[in-house]
């Protein structure tokens, strides 16, 4: 009978590119588990898209001065584009933020209301930090201070990076705000509380114990210490940007917890997704059957939320949806041994990759080298030689021999099936073993053994080739030779289903020479099964060139430049809002890619003069600026709200970009750009056109 299958990838955050490590953690094993389990008729859907609320978001909005949706838009397309260009397959990526989903905030305000009746919320006042200087609380990142545990300086109001502990923001040494430096100060505020002890003796204990024997042995360990430790949690926030409470609920400036709604994110693109199929029944029919199989693919950092909140989430509304049936979490990817660190140089820019190496090489060399059950590395040299040694020697081999041979001696005609000799059946029998044992190790999430049971079978396809010798019976013994390359091209047929999951464009490519157009099932795999008569097989181009030891060498050496100076060679996809942390520190800021003469002149800059300054509506750090340029008068919207009173600002010249899109920004329309340099605090302080400059003049 045909399963329902839900999977998921983690939602990744609007805020940054996403490097291998999340690709191999949460994206690839589960793009490979999908297209199998759709090989095998199964009924699978497959949702993903941006997290884009809470903390992380909303600071490095403001202090790119963007709007938030303007900010998320940008890493939603471009965290899209990467994942597309690995040929991960969603039936949709979606977002979490109204404007791209308009489910999500009412399926998250539904799970609130359904905990709430069921008892499982309370409220809590506490206090918590707040700054005088901007009016506004202070949750999770929005403070730094000294660890209370390790003493780093540089731990976060909710977690630190050095020693990897959750912190309570109250605790820290020396707490500052991040927004402005000041030291924050204690305030009461209400917050809404999940009772997950309460939830853990009613159900979620027990239901571990009973159903997940069967997980990874890491996630399991990681989920037994965390069920032990098990506290109510506060699932709200004050901040201006999320997903509000609903109703009576709702309160001014509060919304729910990032963490609380991003996995509802799952069921309202999923919700979206039917809705846009025109079969909005299907959305319950999926995730209110008890039958559904329901998978979290995601990295080793997000599996307390996903293994052990978000079930307890699920269950406690009684609403009927599916807990997840398993987590298969990754552990983490390093680069050549160390962590990946973009801003230590410690990465692998988009461009020493894309277009160099056949999308499917590199979800290959991907793949065997997941790091499963420990953490595992990127190695150039491991990357050679799984596409050289694999790729090209053992499938792409056998695949070339095949099918040039036809094309030289047979006149690309191969002939139908003769009797079969022992060795041929052994050959097509071995394929149908291939099938059973790939198939479970996909199934259980061992990609890496998957990889090498697949090249096991293409060795045994090369030895086949080389103990029948059809360059020598094509003289000695023509039918033999034809019946040899016939269960050849068979042997191709199954390697081709085979790899399919994980080589989806060569699978298709190697079927279309072997005339086979409609898509394979898995259980097409093994035995025979090309079109009955002879078949005209069609020579392939070189599928998978070999990687040459001088461009492993130069890979390993542009590295080690990088480290060595971290300054250079920003990745081609981090823009510079995501490395706004690191403003104010001239001396670190990376010089951009060299552009021409005409890129240059392309920016029209021009002299201006400020004739009315106001703050901003919405917005504590942006002013909302009128400039005369001489030939018109334009709003402009600047983010110096920290550097400048707006009262003083009238008369200030300045140089604007005036040929620049306008766009909106918390809902007022900036129609240019001032140019500004950052002072010794850090802030912005506009440039001034050279002395006598007429407004309206051209800055060259
Ligand atoms: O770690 C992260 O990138 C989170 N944005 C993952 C969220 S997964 C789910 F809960 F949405
Ligand atoms: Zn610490």
């Amino acid at each position: 009978m045909t399963e329902k299958i839900i999977v998921t990838s983690a939602l990744p955050y609007a805020n940054g590119p996403i490097h291998f490590g999340h690709i191999v953690g949460a994206y690839l094993p589960a793009d490979i588990f999908v297209r199998y389990q759709r090989m095998r008729g199964e009924d699978v859907h497959f949702v993903c898209g941006t997290d884009e609320h809470g903390v992380a978001i909303t600071l490095k909005a403001e202090q790119a001065g963007q709007s938030y949706p303007d900010y998320v838009d940008h890493w939603h397309r471009e965290i899209g584009r990467i994942l597309d260009s690995i040929g991960i397959e969603f039936d949709l990526f979606s977002g979490t933020a109204a404007h791209h989903n308009p489910f999500h905030a009412e399926l998250a305000q539904g799970f609130f209301l359904d905990l709430m009746r069921n008892g499982y919320l309370e409220q809590r006042t506490e206090e918590q930090f707040y700054s005088a200087t901007l009016g506004r609380f202070l949750p999770d990142r929005y403070v730094e201070g000294t660890c209370y545990k390790c003493n780093s300086p540089n731990a976060r109001g909710d977690e630190c990076p050095s020693c990897g502990s959750w912190l309570d923001a109250k605790q820290l040494i020396d707490p500052r705000s991040t927004l402005d430096g000041s030291t924050p100060v204690l305030r009461e505020t209400r917050h809404w509380y999940l009772k997950l002890d309460q939830i853990r003796d009613e159900w979620l204990a027990e239901w571990f114990t009973a159903k997940t024997a069967e997980w990874k042995v890491n996630v399991r360990h990681f989920v037994a210490s965390a069920l032990d430790d098990l506290r109510a949690r506060p699932i709200t926030r004050d901040l201006p940007w999320g997903v509000p409470l609903p109703g009576e609920f709702a309160e001014a400036g509060k919304v729910l917890y990032v963490w609380f709604e991003a996995p509802i994110g799952y069921l309202s693109i999923s919700k979206q997704y039917w809705n846009g199929q025109g079969q909005p029944e299907r959305f319950e029919q999926l995730w209110k059957d008890p039958a559904t199989k329901l998978y979290h693919f995601l990295g080793k950092d997000n599996i307390t939320f996903h293994a052990v909140v978000f079930p307890a989430m699920l269950w406690g509304t009684k609403a009927g949806w599916v807990v997840p049936t398993n987590v298969p979490a990754n552990e983490f990817f390093n680069l050549e041994g160390k962590k990946f660190n973009t801003s230590k140089g410690w990465y692998i820019p988009e461009s020493s990759i894309s277009g160099r190496f056949p999308v499917d090489g590199l979800r290959y060399a991907l793949a065997t080298m997941m790091p499963e059950t420990a953490d595992s590395d990127w190695s150039w040299r491991e990357f050679q030689a799984r596409i050289n040694d694999d790729l090209a020697d053992n499938l792409g081999n056998f695949v070339a021999r095949t099918l040039r041979f036809a094309e030289r001696f047979l006149d690309g005609a191969i002939p139908d099936l003769g009797p079969l000799l022992p060795q041929d059946r052994e050959l097509l029998d071995a394929g149908a073993a291939a099938a059973e044992e790939i198939g479970a190790h996909l199934a259980s999430f061992s990609f890496r053994k998957a990889c090498a049971r697949l090249m096991a079978f293409g060795n045994t396809c090369n030895k086949y080739y080389d103990t029948e010798q059809p360059w020598a019976t094509r003289k000695t013994d023509p039918a033999r030779c034809g019946q040899t390359l016939r269960v050849c091209a068979e042997a191709i047929r199954t390697l081709a289903i085979l790899a399919r999951p994980i080589l989806p464009d060569t699978s298709g490519k190697i079927l279309e020479a072997l005339g086979v157009t409609a898509p394979p099932t898995w259980a097409d795999a093994g035995g025979v099964g090309l079109p009955a008569g002879p078949l005209r097989a069609e020579p392939l181009p070189v599928l998978f060139p070999k990687v040459a030891d001088q461009l492993v060498a130069e890979e390993l050496a542009k590295l080690e430049k990088m480290a060595a100076e971290p300054t250079e060679g920003a990745p081609a996809v981090a823009s510079p809002a995501t490395e706004a942390g690191a403003a104010g520190d001239a001396a670190q800021e990376p010089i951009a890619p060299e552009i021409g003469f005409d890129q240059f002149t392309a920016v029209d800059l021009r002299a201006g003069t400020i004739v009315a300054a106001a703050r901003h509506p919405k917005a504590d750090r942006l002013l909302v600026l009128q400039v005369d340029l001489g030939f018109e008068q334009r709003t402009i919207v600047a983010g110096v709200a920290q550097s400048y009173d707006p009262a003083t600002l009238t008369g200030t010249r300045v140089v604007a970009v005036v040929n620049l899109a306008p766009r909106s920004l918390r809902g007022v329309e900036s129609q240019g750009m001032l140019l500004a340099t950052d002072g010794p605090d850090g802030k912005p302080r506009f440039v001034a056109p050279g002395e006598g400059a007429p407004n309206g003049t051209r800055v060259r």
